[in-house]
């Protein structure tokens, strides 16, 4: 998969060289590239941002620089435009539905805006060559899209097939039932008075399953109502309903 990212603080994505990412990197199954967008900022000062159009604080991203940019690098691989994704507050949320349909792209490209955020019809124009989709981390603003960015891209790389050991721990990751994960535990049996449950050591396959299935559904309870009223009745079986 190849997946761009334009920033005018390309040293935020520096954390994409370790771990997960940067294994996949290393391996060829991930050919990511950062663009600074100041490479096509123009004038004395390179700016790369403007006053708004309509008054208001803080400063608008300039689309001639933007477009210019996006153009340079959607043209590195013309056959492919994929997809734009562009993080900010006023996106769709991120989940890990559209993190799986992103992974089944081959290419992304991450436009990374600063200040008030991108001129409204730097967008517009990018959708005359391919999807573009805006996505926000949650209900908080951040200093700009850098985080998000990171954020995707770890969540899209370990969907990409060859980037996990174990493809498995992705099925069975929080989301992937629409709920949130059981909690885990590991040796030592007992630790500071606190048990390991002893079904977890009972080696019956059923009952563990069955022990995971309710301490998810008490979790989403308790702390996601929202997730278990997303799911349709299908979802549960009879043993759910008595949790
Ligand atoms: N940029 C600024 N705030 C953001 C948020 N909450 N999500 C994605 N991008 C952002």
């Amino acid at each position: 998969m190849r997946i761009d990212v334009v920033t005018i603080f390309p040293d935020y994505l520096a954390p994409l060289d370790d771990a997960i990412v940067g294994r996949a990197r290393r391996a060829g199954l991930i050919d990511l590239r950062v663009h600074d967008l100041r490479a096509w900022a123009t004038g004395v000062h390179q700016a790369v941002d403007d006053s708004p159009y309509g008054g208001g604080p803080g400063m608008v991203m300039t689309p001639t620089v933007w477009g210019e940019a996006l153009d340079a690098v959607r043209a590195e691989v013309p056959d492919e435009p994929g997809v734009l994704l562009v993080p900010t507050p006023a996106g769709a949320p991120l989940t890990q539905r559209r993190v799986a349909d992103w992974a089944g792209r081959a290419r992304l490209t991450i436009a990374c805006g600063r200040y008030e955020g991108i001129d409204g019809r730097v967008a517009v124009d990018a959708a005359r060559h391919g999807p573009v989709e805006e996505f926000s981390l949650g209900d908080y603003v951040l200093a700009g899209g850098e985080v998000a960015a990171l954020v995707a891209v770890e969540a899209v790389s370990r969907l990409v097939p060859g980037v996990l050991g174990n493809p498995a721990s992705a099925e069975l990751d929080s989301f992937s039932d629409g709920l949130l994960e059981a909690p885990a535990y590991t040796r030592p049996e007992s630790w500071r008075d606190l048990d390991v449950p002893a079904v977890l050591r009972s080696g019956d396959h059923g009952a563990v399953a069955r022990w995971r299935r309710d301490r998810s559904l008490e979790r989403t309870a308790a702390v996601r109502p929202d997730l278990l009223d997303r799911l349709g009745a299908d979802a549960f079986d009879r043993r759910d309903r008595e949790v």
